[in-house]
């Protein structure tokens, strides 16, 4: 009896160290990377806005459409690590998946992770769910059907986000009026960023 109550201490004991210590070098990385990025990532802002997302609502099934070399899948996968969590992210580049792939993998995060290679048009239709968390960065002109083909597959509770809608680009206005018109979801934007990410929670 006596053993098994220290070996449950020294299990928990160990488990906080190695927590601790992925927290630490991901920090690290993410604050010494901060102006580094390149590939369209998303800013640290908005890394934190998603990280927090999941960790206070304990999030535990997330999907990233869009992984380009893989800013924000750290910041989300981090945040899954604290939440017991997974998710699988899509890209379409291969170059950028691998070096995704290896900056996931240096910080000791992949196994958090699903990377998929291919057209999200179709691998989002045919994903089975459910999720409770969805960061959608990629095509925004398909950000109206990527919301159409996840809706059934996303929980009560969970949260659709959607990145660069304070942007002029092509597909956002158009986004953001169709997702303002959805009843059973209440739509926030969050300005951490000048980017600025649309956060719509399914009631
Ligand atoms: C804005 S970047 C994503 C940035 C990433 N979320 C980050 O913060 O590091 C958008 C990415 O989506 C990818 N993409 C665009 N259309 C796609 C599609 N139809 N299927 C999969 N990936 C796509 C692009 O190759 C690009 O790497």
């Amino acid at each position: 009896m006596l053993f098994l109550f220290l070996s449950v201490i020294t299990g928990c004991a160990a488990q906080g160290t190695k927590q601790e210590k992925l927290d630490e070098r991901v920090l690290k990385f993410l604050k010494a990377n901060e102006q580094q990025w390149q590939n369209l990532n998303v800013p640290y802002e908005d890394g934190q806005v998603l990280h927090d997302l999941i960790v206070n609502n304990n999030y535990q099934s997330a999907l990233e459409i869009g992984t380009s070399t893989g800013h924000s899948t750290i910041w989300i996968a981090w945040a899954l690590s604290k939440t017991g969590g997974k998710m699988i992210t899509i890209e379409l580049d291969e170059d950028r998946q691998q070096e995704a792939i290896k900056n996931l993998t240096s910080l000791g995060l992949a196994d958090y992770v699903d990377f998929k290679l291919g057209d999200a048009h179709q691998l989002v239709k045919d994903l089975k769910g459910p999720f409770d968390f969805i960061f959608s960065d990629a095509d925004k002109d398909w950000y109206i059907q990527y919301f159409k083909d996840i809706d059934p597959k996303l929980k009560k509770g969970g949260r659709f986000t959607a990145h660069n809608v304070l942007q002029n680009i092509s597909g956002i206005r158009e986004y953001m009026e169709f997702i303002k018109n959805q009843r059973h979801y209440e739509t926030i934007i969050d300005k951490s960023s000048n980017s600025g990410i649309a956060i719509s929670l399914k009631k």
